[in-house]
């Protein structure tokens, strides 16, 4: 099975648009030196810099795929505030997070709004990134894969074999998330093996191997290299260490 490993860039609330066009330009700069044919980078700014961003990666021809931190569950209309899936599409984006904890956490986001919102992305051919962890009280009860895969069942209910295949799922677990925490590898193996397992009881072989696994909480330079060795995990969601372009270029060259 050849999975293409995928960084991800959270750049959460952060950057105005000339830091946005800064980042991105500096991050194409320092990519020069990383082979980007066998690992993907992204990222995901705000929305309001999203424009910017692809107009950077195709002025300069950039190796960065981009996407967004949320998205609506609607496709049109009378939303006040939200974002649909065409629109982002319309920008060229990839990728779109869907259930970060800090959504589930501060905006009340359950299993049903999720679900949802993994849907309206695969609608209109965005990759959802579905993250999914655990808090610290399920991590000390050992309850990390159950909790953790219960999340997953919930964003993917109704999903075809085929459309599962084109989410990516981010093993974030709560705890390990901008702490400086990191998980043990060992410890982001377990659920990210174990959310492969229950994709390939539910969706066959073919699903569970095209399947992208990322890891997400405290990855840097210096711990994803570590993380990397492990079978089940694709790649990395980061957060604070993608907002460096040296940092990031780093990570995305884990390999050299
Ligand atoms: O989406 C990214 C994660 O929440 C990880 O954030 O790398 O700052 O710990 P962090």
């Amino acid at each position: 099975t050849t999975r293409t490993p995928l960084m991800a860039g959270n750049w959460k609330m952060n950057l105005d648009w000339k830091q946005s066009l800064s980042l991105v330009e500096e991050l194409g700069e320092a990519l020069r030196e990383v082979d980007t044919t066998v690992v993907e980078a992204a990222v995901l700014p705000p929305f309001v810099n999203i424009r910017t961003v692809q107009t950077a990666v195709e002025a300069g021809d950039l190796p960065i795929s981009y996407g967004a931190q949320d998205i609506s569950a609607h496709e049109s209309g009378a939303y006040t505030g939200e974002i649909s899936g065409s629109m982002l599409t319309a920008l060229g984006c990839t990728y779109v997070a869907v259930g970060h904890s800090e959504r589930r956490e501060y905006h009340c986001e359950g299993e049903v709004e999720t679900n949802a919102k993994v849907k309206a992305a695969l609608s209109v051919g965005l990759s959802p990134i579905l993250c999914v962890g655990e808090p610290l009280e399920e991590r000390k009860a050992g309850k990390q894969v159950e909790y953790s895969l219960a999340q997953l069942e919930g964003g993917i209910e109704g999903l075809s074999a085929e459309d599962v295949a084109k989410v990516v799922v981010a093993y974030e677990p709560v705890w390990a998330i901008g702490t400086g925490e990191v998980a043990t590898p060992d410890d982001a193996q377990e659920v990210c093996a174990a959310i492969r397992d229950l994709v390939r009881t539910k969706h066959g072989d073919a699903t569970a191997d095209a399947l992208r696994v990322l890891y997400g909480g405290s990855v840097k330079s210096s711990n994803v290299a570590e993380l990397m060795t492990k079978e089940d995990v694709d790649g990395a969601l980061v957060g604070g260490a993608s907002l460096k372009a040296e940092e990031f270029a780093k990570i995305v060259g884990y390999q050299d």
